[in-house]
């Protein structure tokens, strides 16, 4: 039975839209686990739009399943990964103007300055995600900085106009999956990913992890959270 992770960023979102105090991704992250997620997720940006660092501390004390720490790969996350010890980082490449995350990390170019990044997380016992596009190549690359899980970018699957696309890139995530699972590193898989959209995914029996925010959000303004997050669980599982 996969797992579910739930992305919180955008309750911190709509915290920011008028910059006081509410909703709390504090209170989202009680709903959540209540709810039967396995996991929240959140991604410290470097501009702050969204979760800050005061949420990271609160979220680290209170979570009672598993926190996952979205950031970018460098020194001044790195120490702040240090500090707060999440249960798992993932590594994610970030640009400043970007509206969300755009692309898979470059890991074969890059990969000297990730070693030492997963490195310095490994010395501090946090195990490291590299959220990488469904590429041989990249996965190859993980496996040789000896990162424990990759996280599958599924933003092209889910952008997919046509049924021909849709099922290229369900192929390249699947055979991706494969890989890594092969090489003994953990699949999850997330970006952009819809109650319409996971279902096919949920075929590849090597991803046990399923990251999702927006569309749980979206929906959860809709009818709740508990119910959305609800609904979720039950279509990975
Ligand atoms: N996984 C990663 C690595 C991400 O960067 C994001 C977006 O922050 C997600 C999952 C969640 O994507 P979405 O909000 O489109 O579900």
């Amino acid at each position: 039975m996969a797992r579910l992770g739930v992305n919180i960023d955008h309750v911190a979102t709509v915290r920011q839209a008028r910059g006081g105090r509410e909703p709390d991704p504090i209170a989202a992250a009680v709903l959540v686990e209540l709810a039967g997620a396995d996991g929240l997720v959140v991604h410290l940006r470097e501009d702050r739009r969204h979760i800050h660092d005061q949420d990271l501390a609160r979220l680290r004390e209170l979570v009672q399943t598993k926190l996952n720490l979205e950031m970018a790969a460098d020194d001044s996350m790195a120490k702040i990964a240090l500090n707060i010890k999440p249960h798992l980082v993932t590594l994610v490449p970030e640009r400043r103007l970007e509206l969300t995350t755009e692309g898979g990390l470059d890991v074969v170019g890059q990969r000297e300055k990730l070693k030492r990044i997963v490195d310095l997380l490994h010395d501090g016992g946090m195990p490291v995600s590299l959220f990488v596009d469904p590429d041989l190549g990249q996965i190859k690359a993980a496996h040789k900085i000896a990162v424990d899980y990759v996280e599958l970018h599924t933003g092209r699957y889910a952008n997919a106009r046509l049924l021909k696309e849709e099922e290229a890139e369900l192929a390249a995530i699947s055979q991706a999956a494969r890989l890594a699972y092969k090489l003994g590193i953990g699949v999850s898989a997330g970006h952009g990913l819809t109650y319409r959209n996971v279902k096919r995914l949920t075929q590849i029996p090597e991803i046990v992890e399923y990251n999702i925010g927006h569309s749980i959000i979206a929906r959860a303004v809709l009818i709740g959270l508990e119910r959305a997050v609800r609904e979720m669980k039950q279509l990975v599982s």
